[in-house]
This record gives structure tokens, C-alpha cells and sequence, in this order.
């Protein structure tokens, strides 16, 4: 199959519409949202779900997320929608918060992996707004990349991975938030945050204050402790070594490491920030440098491209440092821990 990527600079271009009746008639279309591209199929349409499943390589156990174009589509979705759900939909939709509630029997159980819940989102972005407009369905999206790849913040990214899969790729241009939604979990007796993403803990909690977290997000020691537990995700192919501490200490272990793989004949890349970037320019090895610190948006926005070009480098291990984890630094350290499988090396 032949793959196009068209641009999309207005959205009432009749690319717009042409997509539309892809998704109409049963047909996948990978498009652009604040977080990561999509790819998209009919959420009423069980075999056009099952087809997103085949692209992706992804095991039909693991479910997808619904879009919908305003909140007042949600009745298709999702029944018994508990108040505080409209809470939070009040404050961030369209925005990158996904919310679990029952699902609706219209929606086909192959999104939900079988479960009796679904997850969905109001996405803020004009190219998939208007695309969820023009096709007047609910659209079952995950990120548009292959199992267990990481997630494509690009048209080139979505190329790469489902080229030849896929019919059409709308390209928006580069994603501006750059790790997934988060995820909250409104079905269970207390709300519970599944997976840290674009919107910030805290903004969420100030509105939750019974909000559960899962203990690994937050604290370190746990990941250690059981990186088993950790599905492989989100992962370019080189192995990620994930450095945490005080930033000397971290810098210092970055070069020792990295000269030791150098002198063993291997290809090291480094995935490091503006502040570390004059204590390891020595190395003259692969480098992405994603942005200050002080500034985690950046980080973010930046994440999946700099592991994904450490890649295309054809570098064997990504020597990385951990991020402070307020705000949307939450996010990034629970996707680097997932790319390192788990395994973090704590200096202090
Ligand atoms: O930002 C995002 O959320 C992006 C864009 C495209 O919207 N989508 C995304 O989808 O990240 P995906 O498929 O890569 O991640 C969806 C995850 C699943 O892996 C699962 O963990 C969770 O959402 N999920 C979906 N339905 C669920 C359910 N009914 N119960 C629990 N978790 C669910
Ligand atoms: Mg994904």
C-alpha cells in the first residue's frame, strides 16, 4: 500500500474531508494531535479497530483511547459518567487529559481490549478537531508508531514506522507537547493517575484531592526495586542507561560510562540537557542536547525525536540523565524510565 503524507495548513481544506471518508469507510488515518500523532480508525466499527491493531503489530490486549470532538459527544462513549468527570473536563478539554469511564455498547469492545470501560479525550489540536468533525464518528486512536516503538511527534516519525501500512498521514507539523495524555481512572472507588502525561499532577490533584499515584512514578527506589514489572515501552532500539543524582555526579558517571563503552568498540550516543552539555563535550560521541532544565515543556516537546535521532545515529546505548519530576517532568522521567526497562543508575 501506498502511503501519502499530505500537509494540512488550513483546516478547512478538503484534505480534511477525504480523510473523513477514509475513517467513514473503515480505513486507518494517522493525524496530528497536541501530544503524538495518532493513528486512527471508526470507534463504532470493529474491524477497522481490529485493522489499527495489525498496523501497529500491538497485541489486541492492550487498549486504546477514544476521540471525540467536544465533550458533548461523550454520551456516545462512555455511560453512568460519574460529576466528577465534567469537572475535570470543565478545566482541560480539549487538552491532553484522557479520563477512563464505563463504555458505551456502541463502542466496539476490540478498543477496550474486552474491558467494560473506555478511555477518552477531547484532543487540542485544529487538524484532529476538525478531522473528528468532518467524520462525525468517535475515533479510536493510539499513538501512530509500532509496538512498543516510541511515540512519533512527527509526520516523518508516523513514516518511518507505518509506511506502506497505512493509507494517509496528516501532517500537522510537529506535535507541542510531546509525551502522551495523562491518564486518570475514574471507574474505581478513588481516582487513580495510570499514566503521567501532559497535564501535571498537581494541576489534576487541586481538583482530585483523593487522586491515587501509583508509588513508581514518583519515587525511584520503587522502579529499582521491580523493573519487571515495567512493560517495555515507548523504547528506541539502542538500550537506554538512565543516570539519576546531583548533576556533577550524574555528568561525571555519563563520561565514565561512556569511555568505558568507547574503549569496549561500542557506538554510545548521549540524550543530555543545554546544562550538562560543556562537562561532556569531550566525548565527540552522538549528542542530542533537549533543551535547558529550566525548562521541562522543551524537554518534552523534544524527548521522542532526540531518542528516535540517536537511532537513525545507529548508536548501541543512549547514556541519559533523569529530569526533576514537577510538573510535566512527571511525564518525561516515567517515559525515560520505560525506555531504560526499569534500570536507573541513582549516584547519591
Ligand atoms: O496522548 C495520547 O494519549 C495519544 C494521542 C494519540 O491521543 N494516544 C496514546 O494512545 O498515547 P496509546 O494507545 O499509545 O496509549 C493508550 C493507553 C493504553 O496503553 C492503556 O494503558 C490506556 O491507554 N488505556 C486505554 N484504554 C484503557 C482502559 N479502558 N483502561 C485502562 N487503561 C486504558
Ligand atoms: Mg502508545
Amino acid at each position: 500500500m501506498q502511503t501519502r503524507v499530505v500537509p494540512v495548513e488550513e483546516t478547512s481544506n478538503q484534505i480534511i474531508d477525504e480523510a473523513a471518508n477514509l475513517i467513514r469507510s473503515g480505513q486507518l488515518v494517522a493525524f496530528p494531535t497536541e501530544t503524538v500523532y495518532g493513528l486512527g480508525a471508526n470507534a463504532f466499527d470493529a474491524v477497522a479497530v481490529e485493522g489499527i491493531f495489525k498496523a501497529k503489530g500491538r497485541p489486541a490486549t492492550d487498549p486504546l483511547i477514544v476521540h471525540i470532538s467536544a465533550p458533548e459527544c461523550l454520551d456516545q462513549v462512555a455511560v453512568e459518567i460519574p460529576d466528577v468527570a465534567y469537572k475535570l473536563i470543565v478545566v482541560f478539554w480539549p487538552g491532553p487529559l484522557t479520563l477512563i469511564l464505563k463504555r458505551h455498547h456502541q463502542i466496539t469492545p476490540v478498543v477496550s481490549a474486552g474491558l467494560a470501560t473506555v478511555a477518552v479525550r477531547v484532543p487540542a489540536h485544529p487538524v484532529a478537531l476538525a478531522l473528528l468533525k468532518a467524520a462525525a464518528v468517535p475515533i479510536a486512536a493510539p499513538s501512530a508508531n509500532l509496538f512498543a516503538h516510541t511515540s512519533p511527534t512527527t509526520a516523518a516519525h508516523v513514516l518511518e514506522d507505518l509506511g506502506g501500512r497505512i493509507p494517509l498521514i496528516l501532517d500537522g507539523g510537529p506535535t507541542t507537547v510531546g509525551v502522551e495524555s495523562t491518564i486518570i481512572d475514574l471507574t474505581a472507588t478513588r481516582p487513580r493517575l495510570l499514566r503521567p502525561g501532559g497535564v501535571a499532577y498537581d494541576a489534576i490533584a487541586k481538583h482530585l484531592p483523593d487522586l491515587e499515584v501509583v508509588r513508581r512514578f514518583v519515587d525511584p527506589e520503587e522502579v529499582v526495586e521491580a523493573p519487571g514489572t515495567l512493560l517495555k515501552h515507548y523504547s528506541p532500539r539502542a538500550a537506554v542507561q538512565l543516570f539519576d543524582g546531583s548533576d556533577s555526579k550524574v555528568r561525571l558517571a555519563i563520561a565514565r560510562t561512556a569511555e568505558a563503552l568507547l574503549a569496549d568498540g561500542k557506538r554510545v550516543g548521549l540524550l543530555i540537557a543545554e546544562e550538562d552539555r560543556a562537562a561532556l563535550s569531550d566525548l565527540a560521541v552522538p549528542t542530542v542536547v533537549l533543551g535547558s532544565v529550566s525548562d521541562l515543556r522543551q524537554i518534552a516537546r523534544r524527548l521522542y525525536g532526540g531518542l528516535r535521532s540517536l537511532d537513525d545515529f545507529g548508536v548501541e546505548t543512549i547514556l541519559a540523565r533523569t529530569y526533576p519530576s514537577e510538573g510535566i517532568g512527571l511525564a518525561i522521567r516515567d517515559r525515560l524510565i520505560r525506555a531504560a526497562q526499569g534500570h536507573i543508575h541513582s549516584i547519591d
